[in-house]
């Protein structure tokens, strides 16, 4: 495993759709083992693989719910209900905190490191963390999303 370097807001890498994964290989593998290595070592709660340079389409999740890290791979948003709102940050703009909305529960469909279909239910902070990193497969960053700046830390 090793570390890879996080883009920050600003490089267009972040702005661009990325492509569904097709093969489910070692190179995947060492993709997500990488990620979640970076992820913890920022003590983040999601990352998503354009934030390390990759545009395809795959996410890890880590809420510490004792679960681990979540892996998402071609995730597609099935189902969303209510509303929450609340402070949300992003590894890639360090200091940052926004208020956005997102859905109290999501369920989402994705596939895992091996291209077995998962489908996971997720509330709270797991949804938000869910629909965060799914935006960044199609370029959309979570100041798009912002209600209000509330507290800018950087
Ligand atoms: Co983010």
């Amino acid at each position: 495993m090793a570390l890879r370097e996080i883009i920050k807001f600003g490089d267009d890498i972040l702005r661009k759709k990325c492509r569904e994964v097709t093969n489910f290989d070692e190179k995947l593998a060492q993709l997500l083992d990488d990620m979640a290595e970076t992820l913890k070592n920022a003590d983040g709660v999601g990352l998503a693989a354009p934030q390390v340079g990759i545009l395809r389409r795959v996410v890890v999740i880590d809420v510490h719910d004792g679960k681990g890290v979540l892996e998402l791979v071609n995730p597609v948003i099935l189902r969303t209900e209510g509303v929450q709102t609340g402070n949300e940050g992003c590894l890639s703009a360090p200091g940052e905190w926004c208020e956005v909305e997102r859905p109290m529960n999501v369920v989402v469909k994705a596939f895992d490191r091996h291209g077995k279909e998962i489908e996971v239910k997720g509330s709270e902070l797991l949804a938000r963390a869910v629909c965060h990193e799914v935006d960044h497969l199609d370029g959309i960053l979570f100041i798009d999303r912002v209600k209000q700046d509330i507290a800018k830390r950087s």
